[in-house]
């Protein structure tokens, strides 16, 4: 299957919760995140639990891109109306390319599946080598979304990082 090519690329996974990181709700998202994309081939290489703070999204973002050098960062939560979410705002100021068809293909996908998908503002984009991904907050939201863009991951980083194969010959 397309996605399941066992890559290697490093990825971080971030949630943005306040009750999260108060400790005051399990983090159900983040975990389930870690399991899928190892499963998918992926290299663990942190773990982020962070408030839904514009500050704290954008330096820590900064961190596992700049200075930890990961090239897959996935986050969840954060991505609704509520006047707390923050995570595409936070995205503004660290995506150096925007990337709007994974975007648009997650909430078009999630459409299918119900109305609200069209409540979330997820984006995604590249910095530097890396490629960020926002989903949505709950583990059902997370799963489905995390599942339309799969199939594309190893092939956008490997164009992210310059390369040069033809795109007919990647999977
Ligand atoms: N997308 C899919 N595929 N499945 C879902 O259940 N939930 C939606 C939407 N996207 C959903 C989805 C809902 S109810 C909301 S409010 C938004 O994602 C934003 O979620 P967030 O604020 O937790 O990031």
């Amino acid at each position: 299957m397309e996605g399941e090519a066992g890559s290697g690329y490093t990825f971080a996974v971030v949630t943005m919760s306040d009750k999260g990181s108060r400790g005051e709700r399990e983090d159900s998202s983040g975990a389930y995140l870690q399991e899928r994309l190892a499963a998918a081939g992926y290299t663990f290489a942190a773990y982020r639990l962070v408030p839904d703070d514009l500050e704290t999204i954008v330096e820590t973002l900064v961190d596992l891109v700049d200075a930890l050098g990961i090239d897959l960062v996935v986050t969840t939560g954060g991505t609704g109306l509520s006047p707390s979410d923050v995570t595409p705002e936070a995205m503004g100021r660290v995506l150096e390319r925007e990337i709007p068809g994974i975007a648009e293909a997650m909430r078009s996908a999630s459409l299918m599946k119900t109305d609200r998908a069209m409540l979330s503002r997820g984006r995604a984009g590249s910095r530097r080598g890396s490629l960020l991904i926002n989903l949505p907050g709950s583990v059902k939201a997370a799963r489905e979304n995390l599942e339309v863009v799969l199939p594309v991951i190893d092939h956008a980083l490997e164009k992210i990082k310059g390369g040069t194969a033809d795109c007919g010959a990647l999977p």
